[in-house]
Order: C-alpha cells, then sequence, then structure tokens
C-alpha cells in the first residue's frame, strides 16, 4: 500500500480554500498535518514547505520529473515549454535564456524606465489610478519588445489587445474545473475563449512567416525561427507559437501583480517607515538617475524581495510529476506521484521569518536566505526563466514611480488577494489617489 503524508481528504474543500485565501491557505495545513503533507487526487501531490525537503526537489537529478498534468494544453498549447519536458526542454529553455540576462536584458533598462515615465505621465492630483493596471500596461510593453521586437506603437497595440483578450479569457474557473471546458455550441466562457485563440493563432502565423522571410535579428521571436535541432529542422509554428504564447503569459501579469503588491505594502500606514526609508535612498540619488544606478539601491531591491516573500504569486506553484522514487524528509514517495515546493508555507516560517506577516523588507539587509528558503522564482531545472528580468523590471518601475509621485491607498480594507487565472494578485487591483507631482 502506498504510504504518503498525513493531509486533507476533500479535495474540494482544499480548492475552496484556495479561492477563499489563496496565499495563506497552506500555513495552517502545514500546522495541522505536519511538513511535508499530501492533497488527495490522481495523482496525489505531496507538498512541502520545509528547507530540507524543498532541496531534495530543487537537486533531485533534472529527469526525476515531468510536468503533473498536460491538462493545460488547451490553453497554452501541446508544446508549451512549461509541458515538455527532458531533453526538449533543456533545448528550449537554453534557446530562450539569452535575451533574459546579462547585457542583452539591460538593454531594456532605460526603455522601461521610458516607459514606466510615459505610462504615468498624465497622473494628475487627487486622481485616482489602478496600480495593477498600469503596471500591466508597462510589463505587458517590455515583453512584447524582447519577444517580438516590435517597438512600432500601432502593431505593438494591435498584438497587445488581442493578447490581452485571450490572457483575460482564463477565467480561474474554467483552469480549474476541466469538466467546464464545453463549446456549448458556440457560447458560454470556454467557447470564446477558443474563438480569441484563433484569432491570435493567426496573427502569430503571420508575424511568424514575416520573420522567416527577414532572417536574423535580436528578438525571442527571430532566435526560435532561426532555431535548427541536430537534423537541421526548424521549429514548427505552432512549436513557435507555444512558446510565444507562453512568455507573454508567464512574462508580464506576474510582474505587473508583483509590482502592484509593492505598492500596495508600501502605502499601508503600519509600513509608514518602510517607504520614507525607500524614498530617502532613491532622492539621494539626485534627478535623472540612470537606469543602472537605480537598479543598484539596496533597501529598493531589498522591498521587492520582500514583496515577493509575503505576496507569492501561488501558494504552490509548478507541481512536477515523479518519474522515479524519490526520498523526501523520511518518506519514499513512489513513481507517479506529484509533488509540489509549498512557497506558500517556506515563506511564512517563524524561525526563518520572524512576524511572517510583517512587511520588513530589513530582513532581506540583515541576513541572506538560501535558495530552499526564499524561492519566489521557483528552483531548479525549471526555475523561472525571466527571475532576473522580472527583478529587474521590478526595481526600475518601482524606483521611477516613486521618484515621481507621492501616492496614497484609495481603501485601507487588507487586500488578502484573489485568484486571477494561474496566479493570485490584489483582489482590487490596488486603487491608490495622487496626492502630488513631485518635482
Ligand atoms: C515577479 C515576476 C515573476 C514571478 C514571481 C515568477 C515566478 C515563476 C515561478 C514560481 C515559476 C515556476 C518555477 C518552478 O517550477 O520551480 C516560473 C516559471 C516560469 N516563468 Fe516566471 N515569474 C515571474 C516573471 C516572469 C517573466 C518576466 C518571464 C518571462 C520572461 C517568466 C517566464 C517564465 C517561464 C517561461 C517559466 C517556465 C520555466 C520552465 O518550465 O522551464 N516569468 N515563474
Amino acid at each position: 500500500m502506498l504510504t504518503l503524508p498525513p493531509g486533507p481528504r476533500s479535495q474540494l474543500w482544499s480548492l475552496i480554500g484556495y479561492l477563499r485565501d489563496p496565499i495563506g491557505c497552506m500555513v495552517p495545513l502545514a500546522r495541522k498535518y505536519g511538513d511535508p503533507f499530501s492533497f488527495p487526487g490522481k495523482p496525489p501531490m505531496v507538498c512541502t514547505g520545509d528547507p530540507a525537503g524543498i532541496k531534495a526537489i530543487y537537486t533531485a537529478e533534472t529527469d526525476s520529473f515531468a510536468p503533473l498534468s498536460k491538462d493545460m494544453a488547451v490553453f497554452l498549447g501541446r508544446t508549451s515549454l512549461l509541458l515538455i519536458d527532458g531533453a526538449e526542454h533543456r533545448r528550449l529553455r537554453k534557446l530562450m535564456m539569452p535575451p533574459f540576462h546579462g547585457a542583452r536584458m539591460r538593454a531594456y533598462g532605460e526603455a522601461i524606465c521610458h516607459l514606466a515615465e510615459r505610462h504615468t505621465a498624465g497622473w494628475k492630483p487627487d486622481q485616482q489610478v489602478m496600480a495593477y493596471e498600469v503596471a500591466q500596461q508597462i510589463s505587458l510593453d517590455v515583453i512584447l519588445q524582447a519577444v517580438f521586437g516590435v517597438s512600432e506603437p500601432a502593431r505593438k497595440a494591435a498584438l497587445a489587445g488581442l493578447l490581452l483578450e485571450l490572457i483575460n479569457g482564463f477565467s480561474p474557473l474554467l483552469v480549474l474545473l476541466p469538466s467546464l471546458r464545453r463549446e456549448l455550441g458556440g457560447v458560454g466562457p470556454f467557447a470564446a475563449f477558443l474563438r480569441r485563440q484563433r484569432l491570435l493563432h493567426e496573427q502569430l502565423r503571420t508575424l511568424i512567416a514575416a520573420a522567416r522571410a527577414a532572417g536574423p535579428r535580436e528578438d525571442i521571436l527571430s532566435l526560435l525561427v532561426e532555431a535548427r535541432d541536430e537534423e537541421g529542422q526548424p521549429m514548427t509554428d505552432e512549436e513557435v507559437m507555444d512558446q510565444l504564447i507562453l512568455l507573454v503569459i508567464a512574462g508580464h501579469e506576474t510582474t505587473a501583480i508583483s509590482i502592484a503588491w509593492a505598492l500596495y505594502a508600501l502605502h499601508r500606514p503600519e509600513n509608514a517607515a518602510a517607504l520614507e526609508r525607500l524614498r530617502a535612498e532613491l532622492w539621494a540619488l539626485g534627478p535623472d538617475p540612470e537606469a543602472e544606478k537605480l537598479d543598484k539601491q539596496p533597501y529598493l531591491e531589498a522591498v521587492c524581495h520582500e514583496t515577493l516573500r509575503r505576496f507569492p504569486l501561488a501558494p504552490a506553484p509548478s507541481p512536477r510529476r515523479l518519474l522515479r522514487p524519490l526520498e523526501l524528509m523520511g518518506y519514499t514517495l513512489p513513481a507517479g506521484v506529484g509533488v509540489s515546493v509549498a512557497i506558500g508555507v517556506a515563506h511564512f516560517r517563524e524561525d526563518l521569518y520572524p512576524e511572517p506577516l510583517r512587511f520588513r523588507p530589513e530582513r532581506f539587509l540583515e541576513r541572506k536566505f538560501t535558495p530552499f528558503e526564499f524561492m519566489p522564482f521557483g528552483g531548479g531545472a525549471r526555475r523561472c526563466l525571466g527571475a532576473a528580468l522580472a527583478g529587474y523590471e521590478m526595481r526600475l518601475v518601482l524606483g521611477t514611480v516613486l521618484r515621481r509621485f507621492r501616492l496614497r491607498l484609495a481603501s485601507l480594507r487588507p487586500d488578502t488577494g484573489k485568484v486571477r487565472a494561474a496566479n493570485v494578485g490584489p483582489a482590487h487591483g490596488v486603487r491608490m489617489i495622487v496626492e502630488e507631482r513631485l518635482a
């Protein structure tokens, strides 16, 4: 008989718990059942937020895991990086990585600051702004430029419109409950989603054909169409399209949510000292600092880390299915079982983060955390491909906005988050009032 760690018995209750309190739902489970703990299901899933268990998962041999389910193929495409494994996964990652690192990534620095300025240029005192929406526009522009090499405004706007329509059609219920995915003679949310998907695919096919005809450029679309396998074969249109969609989905809502959470946390009255300390650091830079200088500010970096700790994008992202047995904290988990790192437990451990619910950026100045204690971008062979770009973009956008405006929250009601498609974000988008435009 299979012996898995204890855990809740009802899948439905676990789902309700997640929808009710998506950030905090895992902590009481770890307290009640111990760590690791299991969720029922086909297959069952074992979660851990203990650094020893997390280390066992992230340092296991790379071919120990496959994605837990191919269920998301209908949204992401069959050949999406997120859903493939083994050698094919490694090959694609290697190909897609360079633009998100080092000098290639830093080349976007001035553009990111410029976009943050442009999208906030019209803000006036007493105006209400939705922090999440503005951050989403900025991060979508950044990712479109990196992925498609498109900076021409009209083309960018047309593409952005189609992509946003598709992403906004990802209702969390459609994602969580496959039984709701029915076309119903062309009516209902799933049919609408498929219509938008077809339109987007048509546009992307045109862009891919143009990139194949144009020859090598710097953007990811060009890298993907130029790539050849060992037999000299290029990727198919479907393969290229699936990676483009994944990068846009994974690369913009995530960063926008984290920027919005940072603004939310900094403007809570109990965190006024953190906001003032950050302002002082940013103001000491003098007028018009370069992106590189803005990026090097230690308190700004600590604020971003603390935001990613306190507001993880998912309590247990990206589960994996074991392809071979794994030793996990005294259990021998058999092949076939799902495993997941419970970021929503690890980031709230009292022993690592005293008073874990408090937003206290100083903890990241006082000590260093290992990749098994702090993992907002996951870890191992599937660590977030865009981690460096996401952190860079967060620092530059926050630095630029906070140097230019004094803001306050429109409502002081605490926000415990809500499930938006695949990620957990602020429930009301963080409504803010512009108090003052700073000279
Ligand atoms: C604050 C922003 C972001 C956060 C918190 C975040 C977080 C994550 C997490 C937790 C994972 C799963 C890792 C694992 O399985 O261990 C992931 C995967 C991924 N992320 Fe991000 N991400 C962010 C921004 C981005 C950006 C900007 C990009 C685009 C360049 C991106 C592209 C990806 C891709 C492609 C994967 C799948 C990697 C694979 O399966 O090999 N992410 N991200």
